[in-house]
């Protein structure tokens, strides 16, 4: 392998591969990486890069001393919408409680945008990830609700991808359309007999959302039943506004991850630990809703692994800034920075069954990555809600900051 990609003066090269190098984020100091084809080869001391084999044209990137982190990954958003429901955050805000039903009003307007005012609302969307420094996020259906609907903001999120990895996700069931509200049985079956077989590639992960106000524990069961035998991987929005009983039903299918969790008990959280499922939390939701955090020291301490993400949607969490969820993490879930930005990388990464591909820089990765405007990692946290990005490298290629390919020089 020749490398035609390199990076040097990485003061701290922070692998989170903990085998690589200090501690759990696996710090390399004065680190460097080769990589060739977009794939992470090398990574080491600076000091050891001569001894490998160069092709002829390599791209070098300098840090000048700077931290490195993988590229950031959020594991969990409603990416494609239109329409806002700020007048409902208005009225939260007057003391109205957060109801699931909200989630009609976003049906309406997605159902009557047409495929480009979604895909520039997806667009533009992409873009504020990107300047994160998020290089990976997953997306899910869920604001059509009929066959036709759900299937378009899957194929218009699979065009919105370009820096920014999109990894799709069926939710036809987000909650019962209005067509079906005296009809929940034959919603399901839609979604089991209409929707699920016929999804093809278009998605990789099916979603579900138990919940008062959104499905029942036996529903949600036979979906994920359908969804397991057309060999879609699972998740589950679980315990977000109730206890639903939707933390074990997770962990009862193996899902990949349990998201929200804020209701989640001890006895889920062994039940999750068991299963190898990823807690993913979205402290952004409880946040904006006023609901309670989800006990994520309480989840850590029985062994889940933890992510956390946006949950971008229009009702509860209307935003693209994952950085800022960090400094969440750390001040209301009591997570620790190093638990913070495992949570964004390597535990987000496992949250699309991709851990060792994406969200840590070692040897098979992909070559995505961000140089941080700051010595230290730390920063992630502690600068907190802004992007900390120099520039992002997504497949070895540079996209954006003074060292992207169309900067001015
Ligand atoms: O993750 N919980 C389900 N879905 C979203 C909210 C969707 C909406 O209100 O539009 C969430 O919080
Ligand atoms: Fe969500």
């Amino acid at each position: 392998m020749k490398a035609d990609f390199v990076l040097r003066g990485a003061g701290r090269l922070v692998t989170c591969a903990p085998g690589l190098g200090e501690g759990v984020l696996g710090v390399i100091e004065n680190g460097a990486l080769a990589a060739s084809e977009g794939v992470v080869r090398w990574v080491g001391v600076e000091s050891e890069l001569k001894s490998l084999d160069f092709a002829d044209a390599v791209t070098e990137i300098d840090a000048g001393g700077r931290a490195v982190v993988p590229g950031l990954i959020d594991c969990h958003t409603h990416l494609v919408f239109a329409g806002d429901r700020s007048e409902e955050f208005a009225s939260r805000l007057a003391g109205r409680p957060y109801e699931a039903g909200g989630v009609r009003t976003t049906v309406e307007a997605t159902r009557a945008a047409s495929d480009d005012e979604l895909a520039r609302l997806a667009a533009d969307r992409l873009g504020r990830f990107l300047s994160y420094g998020v290089t990976t996020i997953e997306a899910k259906s869920g604001y059509g609700l009929t066959p036709e609907h759900e299937r378009r903001l899957l194929e218009i999120a699979a065009r919105a991808a370009g820096p920014v990895e999109v990894v799709r996700t069926f939710m036809g069931a987000h909650v019962l359309p209005p067509e079906y509200a005296d009809d929940p049985d034959g919603y399901v079956d839609l979604v089991c007999k209409g929707m699920i077989p016929s999804l093809g590639s278009l998605a990789e992960f099916a979603d579900v959302w138990c919940d008062k106000g959104a499905f029942t524990v036996e529903q949600c069961r036979k979906i994920l039943r359908a969804a397991r035998a057309e060999g879609l991987s699972l998740k589950v929005h679980a315990e977000q506004l109730s206890h639903s009983g939707g933390a074990t039903l997770a962990a009862e299918f193996g899902a990949v991850s349990a998201d929200h969790l804020e209701f989640a008990t001890e006895e889920d959280a062994m039940a999750l630990a068991r299963s190898k499922t990823i807690g993913a939390l979205l402290p952004g939701a409880s946040m904006m809703t006023g609901g309670r955090y989800a006990p994520a020291r309480m989840l850590i301490e029985n062994g889940v692994r933890v992510a956390l993400s946006t949950d971008l949607n229009p009702g509860t969490s209307y935003t693209e800034n994952l950085i800022l969820m960090l400094a969440l993490a750390c001040t209301e879930l009591k997570m620790t920075p190093e638990e913070a930005i495992l949570g964004v990388t390597r535990h987000a990464a496992a949250a699309l069954s991709r851990e060792g591909k994406i969200g840590s820089l070692e040897p098979g990765a992909q070559c995505d990555f961000v140089p941080l405007d700051s010595k230290s990692e730390l920063d992630l946290v502690y600068h907190y809600g802004v992007s900390p990005a120099m520039s992002v490298i997504k497949d070895g290629r540079i996209f954006t900051g003074p060292l992207a390919d169309d900067a001015p020089l």
